[in-house]
């Protein structure tokens, strides 16, 4: 078992889905944590299901907005006096009623990439001030599978996350001299809101997968038996666990890396 044990952890984007199961790993492994999210009720549910952990707190915060990032940063180095973990899970597959819509539109690519990508960045450069002055720290962020092939329904998501990737190798070179970890992680399939509506929008226009006639979950469940050679779907747990390691400091020497939790959809 992987000891976060007094280590402060901030993750954004806590209050769902895969969010949460990091939360639930990192508080697990003694971590305390700050869970936030653009939404202050769902970081609160989050945060009364991770009560068995550490020290858990729960605070909104909107990845895009600077003023937001700088005052909740600011406050958690007053309260807890340093940074040891930041997960960038907080992500977006795009604007109102993209899953009615063949194509992407430009709301969708400009939402997209102020979510996934510029608040990535953000949150990061923000952080990247603690890290440096205390001269260690890790930062974790959350790509996809995405990243790795094309996609004729969702390119807007899919160059997101792959910028996503190309900002981690970036940012680990940057932070290097300041002995910071920076590493991302590319979950496979996992059943949450997103992928909901990614259901709901093939089942209307089909995707890069025969799924004619299935919607929902069924849907989903096809696209885990296609693609997947283990044959089952990943959990929030999953990409939890992976996170937990690359926060760790037995992940010391590991740096720049995107790590595939796919379950072998992609081997290289
Ligand atoms: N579900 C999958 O199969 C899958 C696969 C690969 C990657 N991902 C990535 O994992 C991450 C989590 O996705 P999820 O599937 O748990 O989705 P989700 O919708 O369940 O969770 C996303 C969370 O981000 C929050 N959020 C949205 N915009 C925000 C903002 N501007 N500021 C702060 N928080 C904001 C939402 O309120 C929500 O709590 C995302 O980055 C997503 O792209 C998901």
């Amino acid at each position: 078992m992987i000891d976060l044990s007094g280590k402060e952890a901030i993750v954004t984007g806590g209050g769902s889905g895969i969010g949460r199961g990091i939360c639930s790993v990192l508080a697990l492994a003694g971590a305390n944590v700050l869970v936030t999210d653009i939404s202050r009720g769902s970081a609160e549910e989050t945060m009364r299901y991770c009560s068995y952990g550490g020290d858990i707190t729960a605070k909104e915060l909107d990845v895009t907005n600077e003023h937001s990032i700088d005052k909740i940063i600011s406050e958690h180095i007053k309260e807890r006096k340093k940074i040891d973990i930041l997960v960038n899970n907080a992500g977006i597959i795009g604007s109102e009623g993209w899953s009615n819509r063949e194509i992407p539109n430009s709301q969708d690519w400009a939402e997209v990439y102020e979510v996934n990508v510029r608040g990535v960045v953000k949150v990061s450069e923000r952080v990247s001030i603690e890290l440096k002055s205390q001269n260690q720290g890790k930062i974790v962020n959350i790509a996809s599978i995405a990243a790795r092939q094309g996609s004729p329904d969702s390119p807007h998501y899919s160059t997101s996350k792959a910028a996503v990737v190309s900002w981690t190798q970036s940012h680990a070179l940057q932070m290097a001299p300041y002995n910071v970890n920076v590493n991302a992680v590319c979950p496979g399939l996992i059943w949450t809101p997103i992928w909901e509506s990614i259901a709901k929008k093939r089942s209307q226009f089909g995707g890069n997968l025969d799924t004619t006639g299935l919607e929902g979950k069924k849907l989903f469940d096809q696209t885990v038996k296609s693609w997947i050679p283990l044959q089952r779907e990943q959990t929030p747990e999953d990409i939890g666990n992976a996170v937990a390691f690359l926060a760790s400091d037995i992940a010391q020497n590991i740096t720049g890396q995107s790590i595939n939790v796919d379950g072998g959809r992609f081997t290289n």
